[in-house]
């Protein structure tokens, strides 16, 4: 078999059978397939998609391309959960505690932060002392101990995704649909996932702009779910603006710590509320998400969620009397974007403002860029909220003085305010079982 016949099979649209596809992922993997066929053949796909069946194909031989996890020995059963990416997105910080404290394992193996959208790794990595990287056995042993833990991608798990995710990034690829849904399906199921909750983010933020971009990736996905025997529900929720106010890092988690503390923000909330009644659904402990999303409220009334979050960081080696105390390092270099006139504010696009906490130190450019945890911007007002002339609309955190006057260039003219009230979209459109 030749990667240039199969270049040439998928440029004119049809489809590669099961041998085909394992020879591409693992020829890719062993490094007998160079970036250029790789990133040709990416290309192809990105314009002729793939057969249900043939995604399905992808899917498993990305997620057999290396290490795969066996959470059996939790002894219950285990759900995952997965963002398409946002800007603002802390869900799992949020709904990790929630879930927990309701009784459904949580042992995620999260991201970093990578163009416009954050990372939760990089969220987690704001909390002094906290170990992102931990062994498999010390992994497990937390989950069994206290029900939760966050670790960052172990070096061997779907090394496939690690090496075409790079490329994609690089080669404008990323937002084609049967490539997400087989690199984010394959990590869930090399994780061991039984049930998997996917958050499906559309809008100006997301990587899927409209609405029915993101429904035909939620339908992709659950479908490769049913094909693989995983239980899978996709929430499709919107991203035009930032969830919450905080987009950053170290500001992201002081921004959790409030909501699990009943501070809301109210859009953070109903969304983790949303995801984690269904991760309940899915691990079977309650029948009903309106029952799930009770238990869940319930968790942060009774601070059971919060003691949870306290507990799971002390348990990586991290400093939670800092964040209970908010102690945690911001940016000092700071400057607030005033409003111009007195009125509401409309509807702004979320993918420059998280181009704008990039520059200002909070994310990479590229993979090797080192960033600022204390950088970011927040949002003192969102879309439909009333401001008056000479209010502050966005409070910026500069890693220095140079990456503040960048900041303030693309923060001056990002939000706008006028008379009437804009009419925005529901913050969660439908549910694809
Ligand atoms: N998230 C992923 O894990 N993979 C993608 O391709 C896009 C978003």
């Amino acid at each position: 078999m030749r990667m240039v016949d199969l270049i040439e099979k998928k440029r004119e649209g049809e489809p590669l059978s099961k041998r085909e596809i394992r020879f591409i992922i693992d020829g890719y993997v062993q490094g007998t397939i160079p970036d250029y066929q790789m990133a040709a053949w990416a290309m192809a796909v990105y314009f002729r998609g793939m057969l249900p069946q043939e995604t399905a194909e992808l899917t498993l031989a990305m997620a057999q391309s290396g290490d795969q996890l066996d959470l059996s020995t939790l002894g219950k059963r285990f759900v995952d959960k997965h963002s398409t990416g946002g800007v603002g997105d802390k869900t799992t910080l949020l709904l990790g505690p929630m879930v927990a404290a309701c009784g459904v394992p949580v042992a995620k193996m999260s991201g970093r932060g990578l163009g416009h959208t954050g990372g939760t790794i990089d969220k987690l990595c704001s909390v002094p002392g906290f170990r992102v990287e931990l062994s498999r056995e010390d992994f497990l042993a937390q989950v069994k101990k206290i029900g939760l833990s966050v670790m960052a991608q172990t070096g061997n798990l779907v090394p496939a995704d690690k090496k075409l995710y790079a490329l994609r990034d690089v080669t404008a690829t990323v937002s084609s649909i049967p490539l997400i849904a087989s690199s984010v399906m394959s990590k869930k199921i090399a994780a061991g996932a039984q049930g998997i909750v996917l958050d499906v983010k559309y809008g100006s933020g997301a990587f899927m702009k409209t609405l029915e971009e993101a429904r035909v990736l939620a339908k992709t996905m659950v479908d490769i779910g049913k094909e693989l025997g995983r239980q899978t529900i996709a929430v499709l929720s919107n991203m035009n603006q930032p969830l919450g106010r905080a987009v950053g890092n170290s500001i992201e988690v002081l921004e959790v710590a409030d909501a699990l503390q009943g501070k809301g923000p109210q859009d953070l909330i109903e969304v983790s509320l949303e995801l984690g009644a269904w991760m309940l659904v899915a691990g079977e402990v309650v029948s009903d998400v309106e029952v799930g999303k009770e238990r869940l409220r319930k968790s942060l009334e009774s601070g059971t969620a919060w003691d949870k979050f306290l507990a799971f960081l002390s348990e990586q080696g991290g400093d939670a009397q800092a964040v209970a105390n908010r102690r945690l390092r911001v940016a000092p270099w700071n400057l607030p974007i005033l409003a111009q006139e007195t009125g509401y504010v409309q509807p702004f696009d979320a993918h420059r403002i998280g181009i704008l906490a990039m520059t200002l130190g909070a994310g990479r450019v590229t993979k090797e860029s080192s960033i600022d945890l204390g950088a970011g911007v927040v949002l003192a007002k969102k879309a439909g909220e009333w401001v008056e002339a000479g209010e502050p609309i966005l409070q910026l955190y500069g890693r220095d003085k140079g990456s503040l006057a960048e900041g303030l260039q693309l923060a001056q003219f990002l939000v706008t305010v006028g008379s009437e009230a804009p009419v925005l979209p529901p913050l969660i459109e439908e549910i694809i079982r």
